[in-house]
């Protein structure tokens, strides 16, 4: 299969007839590129999950033009559910609520609810309205690996997978979107994204934050299975600034090559160490993660350090959460030789 690269203006009809025909087209929007298929149609489904490589009990997030349209999909509407659409759509927030309407259960792997979202990019707006239908839509990268912000991060992992890539340029906020379960009360924060903790909050009053997104500490033992999430390919350790003297100790005595990742220009490496210097706003940071993450892959050193942000609060969250899953603790690469 041939993958075409093409604008809005020269690619949208052929969007619209790939997805009505079943077929997937990736897309971009605000947070990252999503890969659209019908999400009416169980076949078409299918061909997200074959594509991605993704396992298929991990639902999708549906996509809808308006916050009229997602009701359309829901069996009944939740609390806050409406102050949030009112608040936050079109925009980078995901609402879990109880699914209905003419939606493939696959879609959300059977279970009794979805997610939907809608999205605010100009591209994702144009293509929901031209195609009029709600459009099921997983980042476009390769199940386990980080998801991708520009056209040319999906054409670099699913070349030869898929017809279409709908171009829309760099995506602005860089990370996959708030995602808030309304089906437990109260509501409770499953994806820390674009949209804070904070931000929810003050619509909903309460709002459940698990301690840590950590995975489970058998990921942590099984690296393979670690790997698999939002991952780079080489080995990946974090560490907290406390950390430093040690991971200082460690230069000197063990170690490869390094790419250091880190938004604080004091912890510069020297060669043959690279260092990747992140901007110092939560925001800057984000919308530049996956691109490190990538640009880390691709040089010399042999394994990726991250040094992780000092501050928690706001998107700072959803950072630490993606590093989180992305790389592996300090402690752990301070047992090796
Ligand atoms: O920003 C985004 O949300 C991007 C763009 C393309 O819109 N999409 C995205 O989709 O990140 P995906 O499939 O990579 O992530 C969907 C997340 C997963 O963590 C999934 O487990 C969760 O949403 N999710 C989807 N449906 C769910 C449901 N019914 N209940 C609980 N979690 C759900
Ligand atoms: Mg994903």
């Amino acid at each position: 299969m041939q993958t075409r690269v093409a604008q809005l203006e020269t690619g949208l009809a052929d969007a619209v007839a790939l997805l009505h025909a079943g077929q997937v087209v990736a897309f971009a929007t605000e947070t990252v590129y999503g890969l659209g298929a019908d999400a009416r149609q169980p076949e078409a489904i299918a061909r997200i999950y074959t594509a991605k490589g993704r396992p298929s009990y991990n639902p999708l997030i549906v996509h809808v033009a308006t916050p009229a349209d997602a009701r359309e999909y829901m069996a009944t509407v939740s609390a806050f559910a409406p102050e949030l659409m009112a608040a936050f759509w079109p925009g980078p927030l995901t609402l879990v609520v109880p699914r209905g309407g003419a939606l493939a259960p696959s879609v959300s792997a059977g279970l009794p609810s979805v997610a939907l979202r809608c999205p605010a990019h100009p591209l994702a707006q144009a293509l929901l309205r031209a195609f009029a239908g709600p459009i099921a839509a997983p980042s476009a990268n390769r199940s386990g690996f980080v998801s991708p912000t520009t056209a040319a991060h999906v054409l670099a992992e699913l070349d030869g997978r898929i017809p279409l890539i709908l171009d829309g340029g760099a995506s602005a906020i860089g990370l996959e979107s708030t995602v808030v379960d309304l089906t437990t009360n109260p509501p409770t924060l499953l994806r820390p994204g674009g949209i804070t903790a904070e931000q929810i909050r003050a619509i909903t009053g309460q709002l459940i934050v698990p301690d840590s997104y950590t995975p489970p500490i058998e990921d942590l033992r099984s690296p393979g299975l670690l790997a698999r999430h939002y991952a780079p390919r080489k080995p990946a350790w974090r560490f907290t600034t406390a950390d430093w003297p040690s991971v200082q100790a460690c230069l000197r005595s063990c170690p490869p090559s390094v790419t250091l990742i880190t938004d604080a220009p004091a912890l510069h490496l020297d060669a043959p160490h690279e260092t990747l210097l992140m901007p110092a706003s939560a925001l800057e940071y984000a919308a530049h993660l996956y691109d490190a993450v990538r640009r880390a892959d691709a040089q010399s050193g042999a394994e990726i350090w991250v040094h992780m942000p000092d501050e928690h609060n706001g998107v700072w969250l959803a950072i630490h959460d993606r590093w989180q899953r992305a790389t592996q603790p300090w402690t752990l690469r301070e047992d090796r030789p």
